[in-house]
């Protein structure tokens, strides 16, 4: 399929991906970056929870299908959540069910030493998988005590097989979070299949940012290095809804424009 080139390696431009959880930003990014994911990020910008854990099949189901219908030229991925693919059958059993309410392109799952067994099955029965590696947020009940990986050898030597053997068994991209900027160049210069970062350095033959930290719209005010805020949503709608509020209360809205006669 045509879009499938970004994730060639010898696609020459890095790889830009955002998540969306909604139709009308789907709608918007689609065709302006690559790659769109509906990632399980959605518990915490879009339910209020602490992490992701609470989120479940039905969440990425319902996001996941509406998004599907706005996205025509972007890659879509969708994120499994936590614990519906612990083992070979639930991880097939539950990507089904994802594959056909959401008709993502690629799947994206959360890799560990004991997943690896997870991923092959997945790309045994033909699909399509992005395997997450680095920081995993679904390991973590608490997002304070994500530390970045990568900084001892001992753990630049794990992700670099881990980021090996995610390719020898067929995924089709490496998504790298919050590691040093050595170990992701590293794992990009020794792998073919592409890595896109996050908070993994501009090394990685991609980027990913989540929408909400880009436009800066989280109810969250300690942000994590690796977010740029490209707008500032919260300062500038904020005054948009007081000149609502202040238009209401000296009743000029709605005026005569406004009203049905
Ligand atoms: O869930 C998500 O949005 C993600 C990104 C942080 C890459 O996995």
């Amino acid at each position: 399929m045509k879009k499938f080139k970004i994730l060639h390696k010898s696609f020459s431009k890095p790889i830009s991906c955002l998540t969306a959880y909604s139709p009308s930003i789907a709608k918007i990014l689609d065709g302006k970056v690559d790659l769109i994911l509906v990632g399980d990020s959605l518990g915490s910008a879009l339910y209020g929870m602490k992490n992701t854990q609470g989120v479940t099949m039905d969440m990425m189901k319902s996001h996941g299908a509406v998004v599907n219908k706005e996205i025509k030229k972007s890659l879509k991925v969708l994120d499994m959540p936590y614990k519906t693919y612990d083992n070979k059958i639930d991880a097939y059993r539950n990507a089904k069910i994802l594959l056909y309410h959401c008709k993502p392109d690629l799947l994206k799952i959360e890799i560990n030493e004991k997943k690896l067994v997870v991923l092959k099955h997945l790309v045994d029965k033909k699909i399509n998988v992005i395997s997450h590696i680095g920081v995993t947020p679904q390991s973590y009940k608490n997002f304070n005590k994500i530390k970045v990986l990568g900084r001892t050898n001992k753990e630049k030597q794990s992700l670099l097989k881990l980021a090996k053997k995610s390719e020898t068994l067929g995924a089709k991209a490496v998504l790298l979070e919050c590691i040093t900027t050595d170990t992701a160049k590293l794992i990009t210069e020794n792998i073919s299949i592409p890595t896109i970062g996050i908070g993994a350095s501009r090394y990685c033959n991609g980027q990913i940012l989540v929408f909400d930290d880009l436009i800066n719209l989280s109810t969250n005010d300690k942000k994590p290095r690796f977010v740029k805020n490209y707008f500032n949503f919260n300062k500038i709608v904020g005054n948009v809804v007081k000149k609502y509020n202040k238009e209401v209360k000296l009743k000029k809205f709605p005026s005569s424009k406004f009203s049905y006669y």
